[in-house]
């Protein structure tokens, strides 16, 4: 497997036009989609990030593990899920090969009338650690108005003002462009409280393992791709069986970060795995499917799970809820 691009790659990526190390201003849910939809442009009825997806439909299946650390609806049995695998960005049409993140949204439908989303990535860490500051990254990869393109100096020098920043594109730098959705794994990012019937609290944090591996392409196979080849694949993958993830619960540890998404927890922090996901139909080709007209919602948690007092995650569902107003419109 060989890896593509590089952090200078990245870097060009995130163009900026805000002055280097000032402030945002306060960054409101729709100040965050007005800047997406000024580096992606604007495109009806679609999603302001993750433009490009597919549905698909599939089973969560907790483990007995899983029960003995909590007693939550999200552990109880097995229970349907609603799925969609997207790319990153806001742009409908980009390219399965672009080093992007892929993400993974899903709505579990517990018995009792509960329901449970996450919404992943495939990466271990955002972009930055507060809503200021990403959208400070936004506005800098927008379009200058003088010139009609994105300034990759400014991006570059308002990641040297904002270090944060720096995690994420070095991440992206080097993953592999994934093979198929199916061989990817996907990650929570934020930190979220595991309650006990006490209202006793554990920080936890999220990872779904592709059982199929993690499988990227190399630069001779990417030349034989086309544009739009993950769709394709995971229809033909799933026809055959079942696409899995082992789904991981990481316990963190006092001193270990709960409101920063752009830092990761030791390697050596304690693992449960609570369940297995498993997708098993796709949406046909040219069919929306169920997810289409969904808004996943990050704070969206079954009963046992709380939020984290992470700024990105508090202010994530109120920019979904903006930008699910605008696709509805
Ligand atoms: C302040 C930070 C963020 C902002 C402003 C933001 C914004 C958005 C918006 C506007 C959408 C479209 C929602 C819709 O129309 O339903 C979206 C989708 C998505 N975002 Fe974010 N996002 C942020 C952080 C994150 C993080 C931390 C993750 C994952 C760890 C993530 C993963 C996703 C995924 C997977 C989707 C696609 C959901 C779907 O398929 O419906 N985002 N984001």
């Amino acid at each position: 497997m060989r890896h593509t691009g590089g952090l200078g790659f990245a870097l060009a990526l995130l163009a900026l036009s805000v002055p280097v190390g000032g402030t945002a201003g306060a960054a409101t849910a729709e100040a965050l989609v007005d800047a997406l939809n000024a580096v992606f442009g604007k495109h009806k009825g679609m999603r302001a990030s993750h433009a490009k997806g597919l549905c698909a439909e599939g089973r969560w299946i907790p483990t007995a593990e899983a029960r003995t650390l909590s007693k939550s609806p999200l552990f109880a049995a097995e229970a349907p899920v609603i799925a969609r695998f997207s790319l990153a960005g806001g742009n409908p049409n980009v390219s399965d090969k672009s080093r992007t993140p892929r993400g993974l949204a899903l709505r579990i439908a517990l018995a009792g009338g509960e329901e449970h989303d996450f919404v992943l990535l495939s990466t271990p860490v955002f972009q930055a650690k507060d809503p200021d500051t990403f959208l400070g990254l936004l506005r800098a990869r927008a379009p200058d108005p003088a010139t009609g393109k994105p300034d990759p100096e400014k991006a570059k020098a308002f990641m040297e003002a904002h270090p944060d920043t720096k995690v994420f594109a070095a991440y992206v730098a080097k993953m592999p462009i994934t093979a198929s959705y199916a061989t990817t794994a996907y990650w929570g990012v934020h930190t979220f409280w595991l309650v006990d019937a006490k209202g006793e609290k554990k920080p936890v944090r999220w990872s779904f393992e592709p059982q199929a591996g993690v499988v990227g392409l190399s630069e001779e196979e990417l030349k034989q791709k086309g544009d739009d080849f993950l769709a394709a694949e995971l229809r033909e993958r799933v026809a055959k069986g079942a696409a899995a993830w082992t789904v991981t619960l990481h316990l963190g540890q006092p001193g270990d970060p709960l409101d920063d998404p752009t830092k990761t927890w030791p390697e050596d922090r304690p693992r449960v795995t609570v369940a297995r996901l498993e997708i098993t139909e796709v949406a046909k080709e040219g069919e929306k499917g169920a997810c289409d007209p969904l808004m996943f919602a990050p704070d969206k948690l079954a009963s046992g799970f709380e939020p984290s007092s992470d700024p990105i995650l508090n202010i994530r569902t109120a920019a979904y809820a903006v930008s699910f107003a605008r696709r509805m419109e």
